[in-house]
């Protein structure tokens, strides 16, 4: 063979070897020990372990009714039943320890993560009831008006 395809061959095959050869040093001992329940082998053994370590931030609310049983009750009985306190008040890993109190967001924007009104033929409107933030009640919280925890509900 010429020498112009052999020089080129050498390089693919040196370079192949020092992928095998960096292999050895770089892999971690328990890939692939699982057999093939995972496809093709492809998996880290100790990573199981660390999943379970991982430490989960939000609580659901079965564990807010200890302390907070009429925000869970009116929550539960209103249109909002379907959105999780941990939603607008944050993740509650700790709480009441740290943090002591979980945040509480006034703001008109807070509330528009869901209620902005949606243009578009067909979208989530049907659902979700918009509004307009320019026209509806400019510049005043909406918890003014209406309960977080029970939206139907008429305030004074
Ligand atoms: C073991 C009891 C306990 C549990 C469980 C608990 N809380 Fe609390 N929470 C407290 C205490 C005590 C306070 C501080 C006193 C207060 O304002 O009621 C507090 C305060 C708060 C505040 C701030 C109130 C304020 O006036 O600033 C929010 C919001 C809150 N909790 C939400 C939650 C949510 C959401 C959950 C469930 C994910 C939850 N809490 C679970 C005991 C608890
Ligand atoms: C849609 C957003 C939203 C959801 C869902 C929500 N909250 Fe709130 N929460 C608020 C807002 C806004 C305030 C402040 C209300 C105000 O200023 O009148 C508040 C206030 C509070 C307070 C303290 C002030 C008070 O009114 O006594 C507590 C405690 C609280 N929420 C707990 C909860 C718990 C527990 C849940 C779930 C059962 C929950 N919240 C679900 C938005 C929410
Ligand atoms: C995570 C999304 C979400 C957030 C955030 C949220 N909402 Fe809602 N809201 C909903 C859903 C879902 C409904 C129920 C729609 C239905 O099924 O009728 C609803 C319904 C309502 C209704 C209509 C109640 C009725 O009479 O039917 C009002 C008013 C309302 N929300 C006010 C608020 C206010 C005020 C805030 C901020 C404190 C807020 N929402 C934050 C999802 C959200
Ligand atoms: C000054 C009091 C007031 C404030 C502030 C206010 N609203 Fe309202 N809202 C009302 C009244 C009254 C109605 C019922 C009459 C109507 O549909 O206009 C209503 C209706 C709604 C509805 C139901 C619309 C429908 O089509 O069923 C939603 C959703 C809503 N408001 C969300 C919000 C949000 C989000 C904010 C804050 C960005 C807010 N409101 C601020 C008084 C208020």
């Amino acid at each position: 063979m010429k020498w112009h395809v052999l020089r080129p061959l050498w390089v693919a095959i040196g370079l192949v070897g020092s992928i095998l050869v960096a292999r050895v040093f770089l892999v971690p001992d328990d890939f692939g020990i699982n057999g093939r329940n995972f496809t093709y082998g492809f998996h880290r053994l100790s990573n199981i372990q660390e999943w379970k370590d991982f430490p989960v931030k939000y609580r659901g609310r079965e564990y807010c009714v200890e302390c907070h049983e009429e925000k869970v009750d009116s929550l539960n009985a209103s249109p909002h039943q379907p959105v999780e306190c941990e939603n607008c008040h944050g993740a509650a890993v700790n709480h009441p320890d740290d943090p002591e109190l979980l945040p509480i967001d006034r703001s008109r924007e807070h509330c528009l993560r869901c209620h902005a009104q949606l243009n578009y033929p067909h979208s989530a409107r049907d659902q979700v009831p918009g509004i307009n933030n320019r026209m509806h009640m400019r510049r005043r919280d909406c918890a003014e008006c209406h309960n977080p925890h029970s939206p139907a509900e008429e305030k004074q």
